[in-house]
Order: structure tokens, then C-alpha cells, then sequence
């Protein structure tokens, strides 16, 4: 086999694990939010390391050829933003009570931040790919932050990147700085976290009903009852900029009535 096909082949299951977790993680997005309306997931993203970054690491190391997949640990890479520092953890209790991955061990960069001001949450687990050759399990690295955390990491990177790890004292200098407000951004969003939270969750049941009412509008229209719709749809327009979600869930549920498809269901359930 040549070498370029032995690297696709190693790759693959790192591939194919980064994409299963995006999926998960967005799926517990989801479903926080359609349950609780509150999500500690802001976003996720994932990445493979490149083949370049494999090599030099492995070089830096001395980690042998045969020994990559069981010493290096950030092949499979995810990033996992929240909101709010305590997200970070009960992200990281969600990772740990789950049954398909295992928890290998954490950093916790967050309780003792390195030097150049790095803070993240790390967790490394085990996650079993099934492949056609079987089940193959892989170290996948699960970096937890806030977006602060990450706004800060993302610039140092491409600076590091630049300077090639050497970045001139004068920046460095800058950069602690820049972390510490960071860290001073995300500890003064805490105290406001419950207002922030309410305040997200009112936003997201004003547009769930607002949906509601639009496709309802619609389905008035199409079964004629146009002169029912055109009301509603005056007091709609009335409604819609204020933030009165009291109204419009009572506006929602008057026009729900009106629906026979939503009395034949209440029938059926009578
Ligand atoms: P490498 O740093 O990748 O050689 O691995 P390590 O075994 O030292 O693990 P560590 O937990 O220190 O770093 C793993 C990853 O965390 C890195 O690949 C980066 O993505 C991130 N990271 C760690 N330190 C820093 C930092 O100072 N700045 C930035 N921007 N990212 C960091
Ligand atoms: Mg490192």
C-alpha cells in the first residue's frame, strides 16, 4: 500500500468520529433547547489534524510512526463553546455520564490556566468508530470553553502561528492582558447569567409563537375562512413588535381554535 492510501486509511475513522460527534453535540443543543429553552452548548465545531501538524508533533515528541494513534490524542479534535463558565462543567458531566464515550482523563485549564494565559477545559476520551474492518476505538480531545475563552485562544493561535511559537514580549504582554479581561468578561457575565437566561428563553418562545401564528395564518386562508384571517392577521401585525408574549399566545390559541385539523385532534383526545 502506498503511503498516501495508509494515511487515508488511518485517517478515515478520526473522520468519521469527528463527524458522529458534531452530530451528537448539536443534537444536545437541540434538545436543550426544545425542553429547557436553554442550552449550556452554544456551538460546536470539529476538526482532523492535518498531516503536516501529525508529522511535526510526532517529530517534537518522539513519538514512533506506529505508536501516533495510541500517544496522540488530538487527532479527533472538538470544540465545544457555552455561554457561561459553569456550562463548561455540566457539559463535561454530560460527557462523562454517557455510554458512548469513555472518559480517559481531563485538564482542567480553566482551574490552573498555563502561562500564556490559555483557559479551556479539556477532556480526552475513548470513542468506538465501527468501520468495516469492525469496531476501532479512538482518542478524540474535547476542548470546552466560553466563547470569550475561545475568542481569546483563536487570535492567540493565529499570532503563535505567525511568530511561530515565538511571539516578541511586547504582544505576550498584551495577551496576558487580553486574557485577563477576558476572564473579567466571562466572570461578569455570570452575575447576570439568570437575566441572560430568561431573557433567551422569552426570545425563543416569542418566535416558537410566532411560527405557530404565521403557519396557522395560512392555514386559514387556504380553507377560506379569509375574513377570520384578515382580523387576526390586524391584530398580529399590532402585536408583533411589542414583547407582549402573553397576547400573542392568547392571539396563537384563538386562531389554533379556529383550525378544524386542531379540534378534530382535541375530539379525538375527548
Ligand atoms: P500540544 O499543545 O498540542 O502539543 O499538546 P499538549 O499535550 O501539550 O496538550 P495541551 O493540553 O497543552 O494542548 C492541546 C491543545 O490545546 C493545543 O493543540 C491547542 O489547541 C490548545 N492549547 C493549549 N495551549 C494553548 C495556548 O497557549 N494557546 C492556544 N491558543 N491554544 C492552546
Ligand atoms: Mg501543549
Amino acid at each position: 500500500m502506498n503511503k498516501t492510501r495508509e494515511w487515508k486509511s488511518f485517517l478515515t475513522p478520526y473522520e468519521q468520529a469527528v463527524e458522529e460527534l458534531k452530530v451528537k453535540f448539536k443534537s444536545i443543543r437541540r434538545e436543550y433547547q426544545d425542553t429547557n429553552g436553554y442550552s449550556p452548548i452554544e456551538f460546536v465545531t470539529g476538526r482532523v489534524k492535518k498531516i503536516s501538524s501529525i508529522l511535526e508533533k510526532a517529530e517534537r515528541r518522539s513519538i514512533p510512526e506506529a505508536q501516533i494513534g495510541r500517544e496522540m490524542e488530538d487527532i479527533a479534535g472538538l470544540r465545544i463553546m457555552c455561554q457561561f463558565i459553569d456550562d463548561i462543567y455540566a457539559v463535561a458531566d454530560l460527557v462523562r455520564k454517557r455510554s458512548d464515550m469513555t472518559v480517559v482523563y481531563e485538564k482542567d485549564y480553566i482551574a490552573n490556566p498555563k502561562e500564556s494565559g490559555y483557559k479551556s477545559l479539556h477532556v480526552i476520551i475513548n470513542y468506538p468508530v465501527q468501520t468495516i474492518n469492525g469496531e476501532k476505538e479512538i482518542l478524540v480531545e474535547l476542548q470546552i470553553r466560553t466563547l470569550a475563552m475561545n475568542f481569546w485562544a483563536t487570535i492567540e493561535h493565529s499570532l503563535n502561528y505567525k511568530y511561530t511559537q515565538h511571539i516578541p514580549d511586547h504582544l505576550q504582554s498584551k495577551l496576558q492582558k487580553a486574557a485577563e479581561a477576558a476572564s473579567a468578561l466571562d466572570q461578569e457575565m455570570y452575575t447576570i447569567r439568570q437575566e441572560v437566561i430568561t431573557a433567551q428563553l422569552l426570545f425563543e418562545q416569542k418566535s416558537n409563537i410566532v411560527a405557530d401564528i404565521t403557519k396557522n395564518l395560512q392555514s386559514l386562508y387556504a380553507i377560506g375562512l379569509v375574513d377570520e384571517a384578515e382580523k387576526f392577521q390586524e391584530r398580529f401585525t399590532a402585536l408583533w413588535s411589542s414583547s407582549n408574549v402573553e397576547e400573542l399566545d392568547k392571539l396563537s390559541r384563538e386562531i389554533k381554535e379556529l383550525l378544524p385539523s386542531y379540534r378534530l385532534f382535541f375530539k379525538k383526545e375527548l
